[in-house]
């Protein structure tokens, strides 16, 4: 019999191992053994750690795997607030700064590092062991987001040594690296979803994933770059960060203390050519001071501190030829202009293809084919034309005519007003407009169709089998099975998938309709709005843009859709398919809110946000996520979030207790005052407007007397 002891020093063994290959691995880019021994290894905790739950331990490398538990993020404060730093393009700026530090302090040493191209994150330790992962926020506050990040696995989850602090706060930035953000793109483009624009945004994107698990296959990474506590070990940063690095924190190899502002210049000069070979984005060098005592000496302005910059890169650039122009149709006939280019290579890439936006920005550019152009990456996937080289024009070039017609079905464009593009008003037999609606429609956040790709969806319409959206509800097995480069068990797969869509809930299926602009959210709000599909078709234009989430360009595009006689037959045809078409039922308590606009803000003591957001619901009330001229009142608990309560204040919304919101909804029956606001003016007097003083939005002196 293997005794409890044994079982506890065998899972203690197997965390200590696998967290020395994680740093190996992860860190130092050096592993010991292979990939198979380490998932054995895993694999081995994970059976143990599921067989005795009693030595569960939030630090064991096994939770790197992450959950599928859907959470919300909790406001947490700053205990030290996380500040920007003030930016240049220019080396005379840098100069003067470099001029400025010499002159208010002796003797300064730079620290100059990288400047990573993610998002913020301040951790923090206790005793060596994660405590919490906060994002910078406002600055003032953040969200902690500690599961998704103890899946980052090259964040320590336990410090090696023991000369660290009982307590620090130590800060980076999370980045996601080129391979993983390629691969995800791919993953998305199989799916048939929106790409992402750029790795900073996927890093950003996926910290904020409500479930680890999805976090934990994204190959995020973690630098750091800055300690933070009341007794750090040393009274430099450089001397601090090296001894991090030994704690097992990943601290950039790039770090050089530089004496003058030469070696500052060689420094960017160096790394503004070398970071293209980096595998993870980098968009300049911040330059430190590196003595704490001369940091103070320095202190700080409003927003940064005064002994630090951040050098930024320029975009690269890279002048090349234009070869022609191709024009694409989107799903919604949207009409964009496409350069070829003669291939160059920039920013790590070799560059074909450039996006021209509009007729517009063509004429603008006076963009001829045969110009020679200059390139650039901006925050985008494709790169852009920024600007025509005229000295090397050739003499008999001409200007450039944009089309008149569409390029694949030679119906005449037309321009709406306001519109920037052109469209093919032949949304009903235009082929790319077909295929872009089938395949938004099967999406994951529309459908989910998921047996489905792009390419099959070609191959079933170049057969004849589908033309519709609706289509796909007659598709039969053997049809599919006769397919070319379809099996039987693809044919099955879509079939289920399929199957499968018609207990998708009904704003997703409006989503998936695809009417023009109407996206995730307005598509969420319309489904809770006015439940039914047959109250959103019967809606009339002005009842569409009741609320702010619906202005009149998506009004227009949603009467538009429902006056085609062919839009309707298609949604007739999925409904008799077995769609949702009405809004789940809620369990509705009273219609006490009905007609007010709420928003939930800070951190509270009894209810989690999403169980008060049902509250609100289950009486009929509407959840706001901000604050703006119609909210009616905010629930407000700990640590209120400043920027939505300066609004507020201005806006003189009423703020309301936790406690004091349950009591209402208990006594609201009685208080028909409901209907009439306080005068604004003598209400934005009352709300504080110190941070610190937020919490007293628990008493019920804020908000004293008749509520409304
Ligand atoms: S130091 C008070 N160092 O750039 C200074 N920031 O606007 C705190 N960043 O929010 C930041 N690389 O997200 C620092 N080596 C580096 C950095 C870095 C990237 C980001 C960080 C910060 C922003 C500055």
């Amino acid at each position: 019999m293997v005794s409890h002891e044994q079982i506890k020093s065998e899972i203690e063994q197997l965390r200590q191992r696998l967290n020395y290959h994680n740093h190996k691995y992860y860190v130092e880019n050096s592993p010991e053994i292979s990939d198979f021994d380490f998932d054995a290894m895993m694999r081995r905790l994970q059976d143990l750690e599921a067989e005795h739950p009693e030595f569960y331990d939030s630090t064991s490398p096994s939770v790197r795997v992450g959950s599928d538990i859907t959470s919300e993020f909790e406001s947490v404060r700053h205990r030290y607030p996380m500040l920007s730093l003030s930016n240049t393009y220019s080396l005379d700026e840098l100069r003067e700064f470099v001029a400025r530090v010499e002159k208010e302090v002796q003797g300064a040493e730079f620290v100059c590092e990288l400047k990573f191209d993610g998002t913020a994150i301040s951790l923090t330790y206790e005793h060596g062991r994660l405590l919490r992962a906060v994002t910078r926020g406002d600055g003032e506050q953040g969200d902690d987001v500690t599961a998704n990040v103890r899946t980052i696995r090259s964040v320590p989850l336990r410090l090696s040594g023991d000369d660290y602090p009982d307590y620090f706060e130590i800060r980076g930035e999370i980045f996601m690296p080129y391979a993983s953000f390629d691969r995800l793109n791919a993953e998305r483009e199989a799916a048939g979803e929106a790409l992402l624009a750029n790795p900073r945004n996927a890093a950003a994107g996926t910290l904020k994933q409500q479930q680890s698990s999805v976090v934990a296959k994204r190959g995020l990474d973690c630098t750091l770059y800055q300690m933070a506590g009341d007794a750090l070990p040393y009274k430099s940063h450089w001397e601090n960060l090296t001894l991090a690095r030994k704690w097992g924190f990943k601290v950039s190899d790039a770090m050089r203390i530089c004496r003058t502002f030469d070696e500052v210049a060689e420094y960017i000069a160096y790394w503004d050519t070398a970071r293209k070979s980096l595998p993870f984005p980098t968009d300049g060098v911040v330059i430190k001071v590196n003595e704490f005592a001369q940091r103070r000496l320095l202190g700080f302005t409003a927003k940064s501190p005064r002994w630090a910059v951040a050098y930024k890169f320029k975009a690269e650039q890279a002048l090349t030829r234009l070869e022609s122009v191709d024009f694409q149709v989107g799903r919604t006939g949207a009409i964009t202009p496409v350069a070829n280019l003669s291939p160059v290579l920039l920013a790590g890439t070799t560059v074909r293809r450039a996006t021209l936006h509009n007729a517009e920005q063509i004429a603008a550019l006076d963009i001829r084919i045969g110009d020679m152009v200059y390139v650039e990456k901006g925050g985008e996937i494709i790169p852009k034309i920024t600007e025509v080289e005229l000295s090397e024009r050739q003499p008999d070039s001409e200007p450039f005519k944009y089309i008149e017609c569409c390029p694949e079905c030679g119906t005449p464009l037309v321009r709406y007003e306001g519109e920037a593009k052109h469209y093919c008003p032949n949304a009903a037999s235009c082929r790319p407009q077909i295929l872009g609606r089938i395949i938004h429609f099967i999406r994951r956040k529309a459908l989910n169709i998921d047996g489905l790709g792009a390419e099959t969806v070609e191959l079933l319409f170049e057969s004849g089998l589908i033309a519709n959206i609706a289509d796909l509800y007659d598709l039969k097995a053997v049809d599919l099975a006769t397919l070319p480069r379809l099996g039987e068990k693809s044919a099955d797969n879509i079939i289920s998938s399929i199957v499968a869509s018609r207990s998708v809930p009904f704003h997703r299926v409006l989503f998936g309709l695809g009417i023009r602009f109407v996206g995730e959210t307005t598509a969420k709000y319309l489904a809770s709005h006015f439940r039914t599909i047959d109250a959103v078709m019967s809606a009339s234009r002005e009842e569409l843009m009741e609320s702010e989430e619906v202005g009149d360009k998506i009004a227009d595009a949603i009467v538009e859709y429902f006056a085609s006689e062919e839009n309707l037959a298609i949604v007739e045809r999925l409904r008799r398919a077995g769609l949702q078409f009405e809004a789940e039922q809620k369990e509705q308590h009273s219609s006490l809110l009905e007609g007010k606009n709420v928003v939930i803000s800070g951190k509270f003591l009894d209810h989690t946000r999403d169980e008060l957001k049902e509250m609100i619901e289950a009486h009929g009330g509407r959840n706001q996520s901000g604050v703006s001229a119609n909210t009616d009142f905010i629930v407000a608990g700990e640590n209120m979030g400043p920027a939505k309560l300066q609004k507020a204040q201005k806006l003189g919304v009423k703020i309301l207790s936790e406690q004091e919101f349950v009591a209402l909804l208990g006594n609201i029956a009685e208080d028909e005052a409901l209907e009439h606001k306080e005068p604004t003016a003598t209400k934005s007097e009352e709300v504080p407007t110190e941070p610190e003083e937020v919490k007293a939005t628990k008493e019920p002196s804020v908000v004293q007397g008749s509520l409304f």
